[in-house]
């Protein structure tokens, strides 16, 4: 079987785990009940297993429709053998997982609580370069974006053809930090009076003529901005994470790491301050006073590593 996850190298798998290897119970060869709540291909998940004390169990999430039917097959052995306990969904509702079995059962088992808890927030490999998922304005698709399919929510077709101008050029802006957002909003609207858009080739081509020319051929494409609005609106990713870290640190046990690793600033400032203000509420210390970064190594391997920033909290 053709196995889309293989491409996808888990950033500063190194630098998590030797962290991860701090933890007391590593220390004194305990096992720890880890979750990883962005599984993917599960690169993170698969080198902290390899690494922790033997008996340590992870439990993942995933909403991605492809993830689950890929976990399935690749992580059969481990499901068996209660290694891995996969649930597909949206990691906002993890907290309610927790309260059912299996994973109710299997939390009480170790204390009560979690060990390390991972989110690597940004899209995987497999679903940017999906064309059909029309995430990437490199790739010709329809205009969807939801990470998972099968939900009711809507697409980004839906957002750029029925959205009030203002609200879509707030969009933009707000998501996208797109200094441009009222000209691309005005032009989409005037396009979509001619004809639905559909394809990430309609957007894209009104986001690059809508940039003065002089900027158009710049070191990041005119579309970058609009798109990554796009996609983080019809995903929710701001509201979820925002509403996920505070059950995510009670869920986790004494001395318990979190680690989140995000891709662009927006995410990365909801984390800090978040963290800042469980400091101040004396709810644990702050492990990376500034994130960390990848190396000039794996920024070499993996250009997709370069805004990737990881931060960790210790309970
Ligand atoms: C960058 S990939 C994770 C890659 C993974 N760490 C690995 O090593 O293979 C991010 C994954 O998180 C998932 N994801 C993003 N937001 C999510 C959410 N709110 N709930 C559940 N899964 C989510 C995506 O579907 C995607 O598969």
């Amino acid at each position: 079987m053709h196995n889309p996850f293989k491409g996808h190298r888990p950033i500063m798998v190194q630098e998590i785990i030797a962290l991860a290897l701090s933890h007391p119970k590593a220390i004194e060869n305990r096992p720890m009940l880890v979750m990883d709540l962005t599984f993917g291909g599960g690169g993170h998940s698969k080198a902290l297993l390899e690494n922790l004390p033997e008996g340590s169990v992870l439990m993942a999430f995933d909403q991605d429709p492809d993830v689950k039917k890929h976990t399935e097959v690749e992580y059969a052995e481990e499901i068996k053998e209660g290694k891995i306990y996969f649930t597909p969904a949206n990691f906002s509702s993890f907290s309610a997982s927790l309260e059912e079995s299996p994973l109710k059962e299997l939390v009480a088992s170790f204390g009560g609580g979690v060990d390390l808890s991972l989110m690597d927030l940004g899209i995987s490999s497999h679903q940017l370069d999906t064309a059909e998922r029309g995430i990437s304005f490199r790739r010709e698709g329809l205009l969807d974006m939801r990470m998972n399919y099968e939900s009711q929510g809507p697409t980004a077709a839906d957002l750029v053809n029925d959205l009030p101008e203002k609200e879509l050029a707030d969009l933009l802006f707000e998501y996208g930090e797109e200094t441009l957002s009222r000209r691309i909003a005005a032009n989409i609207c005037a396009k979509r009076k001619e004809k639905r858009l559909e394809t990430t080739s309609d957007l894209e081509e009104i986001v690059f003529t809508s940039y003065p020319a002089k900027f158009r051929h710049g070191r990041t494409h005119p579309a970058t901005k609009t798109f990554q609005a796009l996609r983080i609106a019809v995903n929710g990713e701001l509201e979820v994470l925002t509403q996920v870290l505070d059950p995510l640190l009670l869920a986790m046990a004494p001395k318990g790491l979190l680690m989140a690793i995000s891709f662009h600033s927006l995410e990365d400032r909801i984390v800090k301050h978040k963290f800042k203000f469980w400091k101040i509420n004396s709810q644990g210390t702050i492990l990376t006073k500034r994130p960390l970064t990848s190396g000039k190594e794996e920024l070499q391997e993996n250009p997709r590593a370069r805004s990737a920033k990881l931060r960790v909290f210790q309970k």
